[in-house]
């Protein structure tokens, strides 16, 4: 048996050419830096960690980098007009520029996936100091987004050479309990979800483990479609969406028209205590997405036993769901930018591995609401 289970192993380790140790950050090209940066750590609980900017060599741009246990944020600004991340800015509002993903080799993570038709965004550069060495590569995906690959095992240092470490003593909130990058999720344009579903299969050897369709995810006025994609281990979970006919203006046809085309549509920090969790972002003025009292009259019905208990639950309008394998707790934030465009999810997984379709409804129909206040539905 245990000769077996170990062939296995090993034949799945030959095939998997983009082996992925997680998400190693997560960019965001924004108008001011500084002030995201004080943002993220006054209503997120981030921790300062480094800086990149003139001072330290960098002459067109300024990045600020926060971290609060394995999750990490960057923070970018340009300082000049005429240039991607200025031309990103006024194109997109403030958005995910790169989801940069930990691998032992970045020139290999290259080579494997530009054979494999990926459209190079950076070739392999190795970037050293004192500290050691980061080699760092990166493709294209949908939009004007792009996949960082990083491999830091040699490197000592506080983010990567070209940063120094960054902090003021006097200003070190404390973290909300945000742990990792669960997922992150992207928005499509019509008929574009299986091109990006082959996508990730083709050239980076991630598998389509759920599907929704249009019957699954859809209210009285719209619908949408979703495949979620995922890397061989898990670690790495990329759901796609794509708008559908329905009666009135989709949430999904509503970010690409205000993000000006493709791009990430949220971003979920998973937590393992998610009422206290949302309790601390919440007495920041973090601003969630409310379901109607009503979703909890028949919640235990609808999932099961769960272990929390469901006051806290429905006083701060947390959700739950279920798969085969386990529940989880989950809640939306609402856009932190003034365009309907990037939001956070905030998830507490109790077993399930992949995601239920029983929120969907009572999500849309939240996000319907706000939609219709901006007009927008
Ligand atoms: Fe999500």
């Amino acid at each position: 048996m245990s000769t077996i289970t170990k062939k296995m192993d090993t034949q799945e380790a030959v095939h998997d050419f983009l082996p992925l140790e997680g998400t190693d950050y997560v960019e965001f090209y924004v108008g001011n830096a500084k002030q995201a940066a004080h943002y993220y750590m006054s209503a997120f609980g981030f921790q300062a960690l480094a800086y990149a900017g003139p001072e330290t060599g960098l002459k067109d741009r300024a990045s600020y980098v926060v971290r609060q246990h394995k999750l990490t944020f960057v923070l970018t600004t340009p300082l000049h007009p005429g240039n991607d991340m200025a031309d990103h800015i006024y194109k997109h509002g403030d958005g995910v520029k790169a989801l940069s993903l930990r691998v032992k080799d970045a020139e290999s993570a290259w080579k494997e996936t530009t054979s494999r038709g990926a459209k190079s965004y950076m070739k392999p550069q190795r970037l050293k100091d004192d500290n050691g060495e980061v080699v760092i590569s990166g493709i294209h995906t949908y939009g004007d987004t792009v996949h960082l690959f990083i491999e830091r095992q040699n490197y000592k240092g506080a983010f990567m050479p070209g940063y120094r470490a960054w902090g003021n003593p006097l200003f070190c909130p404390a973290d909300t309990g945000l742990l990792y990058v669960d997922h992150c999720v992207g928005n499509v344009g019509w008929n574009q979800m299986n091109p990006w579903v082959k996508f990730y299969e083709d050239v980076m050897g991630f598998k389509n483990i759920l599907s929704f369709d249009d019957e699954d995810i859809s209210t009285e006025y719209s619908a949408l479609m979703s495949k979620v994609m995922s890397s061989g281990n898990g670690f790495v979970k990329f759901p796609i969406n794509e708008p559908a006919e329905g009666k009135k203006k989709s949430q999904v046809e509503e970010y690409l028209e205000f993000y000006r085309g493709e791009g990430v549509q949220h971003v979920a920090l998973a937590t393992s205590d998610i009422v206290t969790t949302v309790r601390a972002l919440m007495s920041r003025g973090v601003e969630f997405l409310k379901v109607p009292t009503t979703y909890y009259d028949d919640l235990l019905d609808r999932v099961g036993h769960i272990d929390e208990d469901l006051a806290p639950l429905k006083e701060l309008g947390i959700l739950v769901d279920r798969d085969n394998e386990g529940y989880l707790l989950q809640l939306f934030s609402k856009p932190v930018e003034d365009r309907p465009t990037l939001f956070f999810e905030i998830i507490q997984r109790k077993g399930a591995k992949s995601f239920g379709k029983g929120n969907f409804k009572a999500l849309f129909e939240a996000i319907e609401r706000e939609q219709e206040a901006r007009g927008n539905l």
